[in-house]
C-alpha cells in the first residue's frame, strides 16, 4: 500500500517540485479509484462503465496486493481535457475575463462567447485581451466567437448557442474527454489541477447531468405551452412569446427536466452534433418551442438514447443557492456562503454578481489566484518573487498538483459513483 502511494506521488509530483500544497488522497478511497480505473482498462469488451462495479466489488481481496504493485508506470491514466464554453452577455466581459483565468490550463480547450446583445466593443476588447495575453497566446487554446450569437433567456437559442461552442470545440480539434457549459456568473472552487487530477481516474464516458422524470407541475407550465424565441428568426433581442393553442406532452419519447448545467462526454457529444441518429435531431426540433429548453434538451436525448442512458451520473457538479421558496434566479453568493460552499465538495458555484468580495476569499483560500492571473499548476515553473507570474515559464502540462479540492472533489465523486447513487437515479 504504502509502495503504491509512493509510486503514485512520484508519478504525479516528480521530485525536484515544490510539494508545500500538495495532500495526498486517502488511501482507501484512491485504491478505490484506481480500481475503478482497472476495471475500464481490464473489461474486455472495450465498453469500460458497464462492468465496473462489479469489478470493484469483486476484486478488492486480491487486486489490492497482488496487482497493483507491478503495474508499470505508463499505463496509469493520463490527465483528461477539458472543453468550456464561457458564455456572457452585455457588461460581463470583464467577470468571463476573470472565470477564464480561474478555470485556466494549457491542455484544456475554450471558448468564449459574449452574446450579441453586448456592444461590439466589449467583444473587441475581449478578443484583444485573449490575443495579446502571453501566455493564451503560446498555448493558443482559446477562442473568442467572433460571429456573436443573439441568445434570449429560456429560448432555444440558449440550446442552439450550446450547439454551435460544441461544434467549434469538435472541429478545433476534438482532443477533448469534457465539454463543460458555464457563464460568466459561474465561478470554480477547485483548481484545474484538482479538476484534472480527479477525472483522470475516471471512466471517460460519464456524463454529469441533473435529471428527472418527475417534471411534475412543469408539464402543465412547461410541456404543454408552445413558445416562440424571435431570436431564431429577428436580428434585435425579444422576449420569448406563448401561442395560444397547447400541445400534448410526448409520447415517442419520455421528458425528462433539470439543471442547465452539465458536464457532457465527448462521445455523447459527437452524437448530439452529427446527429447520425435522428433521435437528437428531432428532439431539438420539439425543445424549439419548449420554454427553458436548456433545462431539458440534453436531459432528453441522453436518456432516450438507449446507448448513454447508462452513462448518467445525476449531478451538475454546482453549489447553486435557491431562496426559500425559490425564484426565478438563484441567490447571489456571498461571503457568508463561503463555509457552505467548501462544503458542497462541488466543483462550480454560482452565481456571482458583479466583482463581489467572495471571489476574492475562493481566489484566496481555495484557487491561490493572483489579481489578473492565471491559476498556477503544476505546469507553472517560473518563480513567484517580485510579483512575476510563476506561469510565464511553463514547464510540462502533464504535470499537476492536486490540493486540498481534488480532496473535496474525490469525495463528491465517490458519493455520486456509490452503489446507492449511480445507478438508482440514472434516468428514473
Ligand atoms: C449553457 O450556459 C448558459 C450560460 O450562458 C446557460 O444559460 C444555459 O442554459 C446552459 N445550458 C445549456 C444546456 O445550454
Ligand atoms: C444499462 O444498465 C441496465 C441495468 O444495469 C442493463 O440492464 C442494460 O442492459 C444496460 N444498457 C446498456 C446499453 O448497456
Ligand atoms: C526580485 O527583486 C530583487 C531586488 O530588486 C532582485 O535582487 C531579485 O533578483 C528579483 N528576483 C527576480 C526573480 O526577479
Amino acid at each position: 500500500m504504502k509502495k503504491l502511494r509512493t509510486y503514485y506521488m512520484h508519478l504525479r509530483h516528480p521530485p525536484n517540485m515544490e510539494r508545500r500544497w500538495i495532500f495526498p488522497l486517502a488511501i482507501g478511497s484512491m485504491v478505490s479509484l484506481f480500481l475503478l480505473f482497472l476495471s475500464m482498462v481490464a473489461s474486455p469488451g472495450g465498453t469500460p462503465l458497464f462492468p465496473f462495479y462489479k469489478s470493484v466489488a469483486v476484486s478488492s481481496s486480491f487486486f489490492v496486493e497482488s496487482k497493483l504493485h507491478p503495474v508499470p508506470i505508463s499505463s496509469l491514466p493520463p490527465p483528461p481535457r477539458f472543453a468550456y464554453l464561457i458564455s456572457g452577455s452585455v457588461g460581463e466581459g470583464n467577470m468571463l475575463k476573470r472565470t477564464l483565468e480561474a478555470l485556466y490550463h494549457p491542455i484544456n480547450r475554450y471558448v468564449l462567447h459574449l452574446d450579441l446583445e453586448s456592444p461590439p466593443a466589449e467583444r473587441l476588447d475581449l478578443q484583444k485581451y485573449v490575443q495579446n495575453h502571453p501566455i493564451f497566446k503560446k498555448f493558443g487554446n482559446v477562442k473568442v466567437i467572433t460571429k456573436a450569437n443573439l441568445v434570449t433567456y429560456r429560448g432555444p437559442t440558449m440550446v442552439a448557442n450550446t450547439l454551435h461552442a460544441a461544434a467549434i470545440l469538435l472541429r478545433e480539434g476534438g482532443d477533448w474527454d469534457w465539454f463543460i457549459n458555464l457563464s460568466a456568473s459561474d465561478y470554480p472552487l477547485v483548481t484545474q489541477d484538482d479538476l484534472l487530477h480527479t477525472f483522470s481516474y475516471l471512466p471517460r464516458d460519464l456524463n454529469f447531468i441533473d435529471h428527472t422524470s418527475n417534471i411534475g407541475w412543469k408539464e402543465s407550465q412547461r410541456a404543454k405551452p408552445v413558445i416562440i424565441d424571435p431570436g431564431l428568426y429577428m436580428s434585435k433581442k425579444a422576449d420569448v412569446f406563448w401561442i395560444t393553442q397547447r400541445r400534448s406532452v410526448p409520447t415517442a419519447f419520455k421528458l425528462f427536466t433539470g439543471s442547465a448545467w452539465m458536464a457532457l462526454s465527448r462521445p455523447f457529444i459527437d452524437y448530439c452534433i452529427w446527429g447520425w441518429e435522428n433521435l437528437p435531431r428531432i428532439v431539438l426540433m420539439y425543445y424549439a418551442n419548449f420554454i427553458s429548453s436548456p433545462e431539458g434538451y440534453f436531459h432528453t436525448v441522453v436518456c432516450n438514447a438507449q446507448q448513454f442512458q447508462n452513462t448518467t451520473v445525476n449531478s451538475d457538479l454546482h453549489f447553486i443557492s435557491w431562496d426559500n421558496p425559490p425564484k426565478q434566479h438563484p441567490h447571489h453568493l456571498n461571503v457568508n456562503d463561503m463555509q457552505r460552499m467548501v462544503d458542497s465538495n462541488a466543483p462550480f458555484a454560482r452565481k456571482f454578481v458583479g466583482e463581489d468580495p467572495v471571489l476574492d476569499e475562493i481566489d484566496k483560500q481555495l484557487l491561490h489566484k493572483r489579481p489578473n492571473m492565471v491559476v498556477a499548476g503544476g505546469w507553472c515553473i517560473g518563480s513567484h518573487e517580485n510579483g512575476t507570474d510563476p506561469c510565464s515559464i511553463a514547464g510540462s502540462t502533464n504535470v499537476l498538483k492536486p490540493g486540498p479540492g481534488a480532496k473535496r472533489l474525490e469525495t463528491l465523486i465517490n458519493s455520486l459513483l456509490s452503489e446507492e447513487k449511480f445507478r438508482p437515479r440514472q434516468c428514473k
